[in-house]
């Protein structure tokens, strides 16, 4: 059997990690075959809570989990880390956009960047789930100058997973049979969710998802709007933001990261824009992409009809500004 390989969860004791923990822990994430050491990390407050965690995780026994490191010490947390999920953030409440929180949360990925670059393997793989995502992971890279930029990624999965619900709920199809849905730009609402090359396979008979809708209207509008301001209708049912939705969405990310994705399917990542599609270079902008021995590759070619562009440009608008937000918060 393969070596313990490390992953650090931020945030441990918190509402996403209390389910992703778990999915991580009995192989969804790394495979069946590959044992882990789990470094969790919160802050000195939440170390009691953690405390819980841990005998929870050692309850479940395990069979791949090798060790559980809790710790409110950064250092420990990510020394020789493999993968690390930085969740660990203020969520917003109901009324507040992502980017308000801003404020409350770009400090800690400047903290995390630094031991980061450090501390974790130069080929560690980040994922940023705490919000506003994207530009935390752009701080947290920026902050990192030792590894490289395109091991930095947000997460749009969820937003992935949201769009290809509604296409199968719409289609009365599993959802499973829908793919190659894209989120393009930022985890906010200005992001871009486009059907427009999602297909639907019907037992090896592929159909192009606007053809088995045959609704451009409810293409451009409901659907765009319902998947836009999902993340804000779980706030207002729950009164806390997604959490088990989340964590499956950070699972799927890592997985395809670590595992590769498969042939002809594409999926949505936040990672470095060096410009493809004529959007913003430098900010962390959702891009389809495929995955193959760990290293992933934006879609090239897809065509981009006036109404894409304009979408494009407005959600790369946003995150530009949000860039210069971020770097005057620090600066400050
Ligand atoms: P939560 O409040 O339940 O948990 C957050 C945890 O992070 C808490 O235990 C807190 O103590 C900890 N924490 C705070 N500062 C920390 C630091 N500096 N180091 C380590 N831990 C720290 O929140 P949650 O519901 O788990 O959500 C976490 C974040 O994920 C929020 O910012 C939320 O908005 C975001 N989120 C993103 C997506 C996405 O799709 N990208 C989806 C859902 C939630
Ligand atoms: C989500 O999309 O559910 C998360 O980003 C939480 C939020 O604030 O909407």
């Amino acid at each position: 059997m393969a070596e313990p390989l490390r992953v650090v969860v931020t945030g441990a004791a918190g509402q996403i990690a209390y389910s992703l923990l778990y999915m991580i822990a009995k192989g969804d994430v790394f495979g069946p075959d590959q044992p882990l050491i789990l470094h969790l990390l919160d802050i000195p407050v939440m170390m009691g809570v953690l405390e819980g965690v841990v005998m929870e995780l050692a309850d479940c026994a395990l069979p791949l989990l090798r060790d559980v490191i809790p710790t409110d010490d950064p250092v420990v947390a990510f020394t020789d880390v493999s993968s690390a999920f930085l969740v660990g953030a203020m969520p917003r409440k109901q009324g507040m956009e992502r980017k308000d929180l801003l404020a409350a949360n770009v400090k800690i990925f400047k903290v995390q960047g630094e031991a980061l670059d450090k501390y974790a393997k130069k080929d560690v793989k980040v994922l940023v789930v705490g919000n506003p995502a994207n530009t935390n992971a752009l701080i947290c890279s920026k902050y990192a100058p030792s590894i490289p930029k395109e091991n930095f990624s947000a997460m749009t999965r969820l937003d992935q997973n949201r769009a290809q619900a509604q296409i199968a709920a719409k289609l009365n199809v599993p959802v499973g049979t829908v793919s190659n849905v894209i989120i393009w730009g930022n985890h906010s609402s200005t992001q871009y969710p486009d059907a427009s090359h999602a297909v639907i396979d019907k037992n090896g008979n592929i159909e192009k998802a606007v053809d088995a809708i045959g609704n451009e209207q409810w293409l451009r509008e409901t659907f765009l709007a319902t998947v836009q301001k999902r993340g804000a209708a779980v706030i207002a049912a729950r009164k806390m933001s997604s959490a088990m939705s989340a964590a499956k969405a950070a699972s799927d990310h890592m997985r395809d990261w670590f595992l590769g994705t498969k042939s002809g399917k594409f999926v949505s990542m936040g990672v470095i824009s060096a410009g493809a599609y004529g959007v913003p270079k430098d900010v962390i902008f959702s891009f389809p992409v495929i995955i193959e021995n760990r290293k992933w590759k934006v879609v090239e070619g897809l065509p981009i009809d006036d109404f894409s562009r304009s979408m494009l440009d407005a959600t790369g608008k946003e995150l530009c500004e949000e860039r210069e937000e971020a770097l005057q918060i620090i600066q400050a």
